[in-house]
């Protein structure tokens, strides 16, 4: 059987903004260097990364539309859609893949209005608040659940 080690990097919206937003929520690495960062990391893990992001929610269902037989798991930062996008909340169950859900920032303690998401209850686990970082945990959480 074929190792399961390939793992899905998904950003929504404004995440391509990285390193113009407000630092103070983001810090200061640029959207490029954020995905440096994750490959490395996942280098170090033996999991063999792709990475996706548009700002359109279309595309961003579609893209979890085909990756049930390109991916053996996800890890989804959505941006503001985490938030609301029951579209993408469906998609992401349509996938059956184990998932994990990140943000850079800490959302619980923001405003109100980002304390929810409502793609949670569909992953294993999620990361907020721990800046770049919280992507490792997050990989090292679906390294787990794969037995890879
Ligand atoms: C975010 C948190 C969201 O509330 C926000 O809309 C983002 C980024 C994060 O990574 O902290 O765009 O997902």
């Amino acid at each position: 059987m074929a190792v399961r080690n390939r793992v899905e990097i998904m950003h929504g919206v404004n995440l391509d903004q990285l390193g113009r937003r407000d630092p103070a929520h983001y810090g200061t690495l640029s959207f490029e260097a954020l995905e440096r960062h994750i490959d490395e990391v996942a280098h170090g893990l033996g999991l063999t990364l792709r990475f996706f992001h548009t700002n359109h929610e279309g595309e961003f269902v579609e893209h979890l539309h085909r990756l049930r037989d390109l991916a053996d798991g996800l890890v989804l930062n959505p941006g503001a859609w985490t938030h609301y996008s029951y579209a993408i909340r469906d998609a992401l169950e349509l996938t059956g893949l184990p998932a994990v859900e990140v943000h850079l920032s800490d959302i619980a303690a923001r405003e109100e209005w980002r304390r929810h998401s409502v793609i949670r209850p569909l992953c294993l686990t999620h990361v907020a608040g721990q800046g770049a970082d919280g992507y490792r945990v997050a990989l090292e959480r679906l390294k787990a659940e794969l037995g890879v």
